[in-house]
């Protein structure tokens, strides 16, 4: 059976599909993408993403679908960054 697939809109304005469980890392590159990492224990927050305004931290999560809706992607802006 195949798995839903939903559009993923990263900030470099590219669209691409992504199924639910799949890496954010991954993913992100396949779309020319970087997220920024550090500690990758899901600690320092430096790869911190917002999903759909939520944010996510890629090394500890793997991608999850909410709501069915397709996902927005944007780098936090985090002020004690
Ligand atoms: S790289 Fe440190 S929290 Fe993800």
């Amino acid at each position: 059976m195949n798995k839903k697939k939903l559009k993923i809109s990263w900030p470099n304005k590219l669209i691409t599909t992504v199924e639910e469980g799949e890496d954010w890392f991954v993913k992100a590159k396949m779309a020319d993408f970087e997220i920024p990492t550090g500690c990758l224990i899901g600690k320092c927050g430096a790869c911190e993403i917002d999903v759909n305004g939520e944010t996510v931290r890629p090394c500890i999560k793997s991608i999850e679908y909410r709501n069915n809706t397709n996902l927005n992607i944007e780098l936090t802006n985090d002020p004690f960054w």
